[in-house]
């Protein structure tokens, strides 16, 4: 059989899930999006008006519907797509009332990570499906709820993890897989970045006019309005996400996770812990992370040091994959393989190779999701993959919030086996009127 790009990577996610590739049963109860498939966008400034512009290049995809609890983001969006796809969306400022309309067939869910399992469940239970941005979810309750949510309401979701659609990766991937660097006995992945440290520290102010901001913190604790806990910093505050653990060791720590078709929690981190950074900015997450998750047969070290921008290989991020015959250098642009050295005949054991695809990989993302809602197979990253990335980046978080420096987590039973203080943290608590869903 002749395979071809997108059914190589549809295939091989299905198949690291353990799940079936052939269409989902249960699908007859609703007729099949027609040729047109009509998306709403929740949660419009910055990723998630990426997707939806990514799935509007696409001729069989309209916006159907735009919702953000930001006035001014939500109008100058609704600009946007008018003045460059000639569509003019219906506008909400409440998720629910998206929701309610009858002729969206998904939703694309771009809000910040504390958000994300409520509006996925509801949005399931309200038929839809859902391309939903990584992390998958802000806690491990929320991922678990999540892939019991997508198998229950049986619909497609694709969780934001673009690389499982890049070329790129899927070179590296086939490289590995195929022998090139023998057995690969350890993954180091490092992620610098300057924007890590959070922004310069300014006092509490009045909520900006046209924003919702009773409706921006949903289940989060209710704070004093401060815009660096606002638009793109929340990430830097455990209510809402989990610092550059989360918003890049997801990706990363995915990739190491694929190269041996991981599907599964891990079961035991090692990690430290600190704030090194020489100046105070507004953040509650570690500027300064080194982890260590041993496998059985492998390890995948994750380093991360905010505030600077260069690394190993003069990459400010990347992926060193280290066998017997080789090592594989990767980032979103390049693979390249370093052949080993042969001690004894005093020789390298094959040429360098290198591959580099300027292209990103959202667009393919979004389009194996549209090819999924229409053919009902299952997407490059399904809620099982984003759980396994997910909590990937949640244990470290958690064991250094706990002061831990090793967390055992036993998947039967859903706990860490060794610290209590680290088991507070694995459901979060709801601000009322919102309630964790039941599913
Ligand atoms: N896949 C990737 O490469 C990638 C890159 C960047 C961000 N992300 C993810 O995308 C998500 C959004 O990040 P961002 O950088 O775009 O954040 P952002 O703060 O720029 O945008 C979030 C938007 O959601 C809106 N919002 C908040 N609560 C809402 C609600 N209840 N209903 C409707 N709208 C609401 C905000 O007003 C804002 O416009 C995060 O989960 C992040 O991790 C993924």
């Amino acid at each position: 059989m002749k395979l071809t790009r997108r059914s190589f990577v549809q295939q091989s996610a299905a198949a690291a899930a353990g799940l079936s590739v052939f269409p989902l049963a249960g699908w007859t109860k609703r007729a099949a999006p027609s040729d047109t498939l009509r998306v709403g966008l929740i949660g419009c400034r910055n990723m998630g008006f990426g997707i939806l512009e990514h799935h509007l290049k696409n001729r069989d995809v309209v916006c159907a519907a735009l919702c953000d609890v930001d006035e001014n983001v939500l109008n100058d969006r609704a600009a946007t797509v008018e003045k460059n796809f000639s569509q003019k969306p219906k506008l909400f400022r409440d998720f629910r009332k998206l929701l309610e309309q009858k002729d969206i067939d998904a939703v694309i869910i771009g809000t910040p990570d504390h958000w994300h399992c409520l509006q996925t469940v509801y949005a399931l239970q309200a038929g839809k499906d859902v391309y939903v941005e990584k992390p998958m979810s802000n806690s491990i309750e929320e991922c678990n709820i999540m892939v019991r949510a997508a198998k229950r309401y049986n619909r497609i979701v694709q969780i934001g993890q673009q690389q499982r659609s890049g070329f790129v990766f899927n070179k590296a991937m086939e490289l590995i897989k195929s022998g090139k660097i023998g057995n690969l006995r350890k993954v180091n992945i490092w992620a610098n970045f300057a924007y890590g440290v959070g922004p310069v520290i300014v006092p509490d102010e009045p909520v900006p006019a046209g924003v919702d901001y009773d409706m921006w913190l949903g289940p989060a604790p209710e704070r004093p309005f401060n815009r660096n806990r606002f638009h793109g910093t929340w990430r830097h505050f455990w209510d809402y996400g989990g610092g550059l653990m989360s918003d890049w060791g997801v990706h990363l720590l995915d990739m190491g996770l694929w190269a041996k078709d991981l599907v599964k929690a891990p079961e035991k981190v090692l990690v430290y812990a600190a704030n090194t950074y020489s100046q105070p900015r507004a953040r509650e997450t570690f500027d300064t992370m080194t982890v260590c998750f041993p496998k059985d047969d492998f390890v995948i070290n994750f380093d991360l040091t905010a505030g600077i921008q260069r690394g190993p290989y003069d990459m400010l991020y990347g992926i060193a994959f280290i066998g017997d015959l080789g090592t594989i250098v990767t980032d979103r642009s390049k693979v390249v393989l370093y052949p080993e050295w042969d001690n004894e005949q005093k020789k390298f054991m094959g040429e360098e190779y290198s591959y580099t695809e300027g292209k990103e990989s959202h667009g393919e993302h979004v389009r194996n999701f549209i090819d999924c809602v229409k053919s009902r197979n299952q997407p490059a990253c399904p809620p099982e993959i984003g759980r396994a990335a997910a909590l990937h980046a949640h244990f470290p978080n958690i064991a250094a919030r706990s002061g831990e420096s090793i967390l055992i987590w036993d998947d039967a039973t859903g706990r860490f086996t060794n610290s209590q203080k680290a088991n507070e943290l694995i459901t979060p608590v709801y601000r009322k009127p919102w309630e964790l869903p039941k599913v």
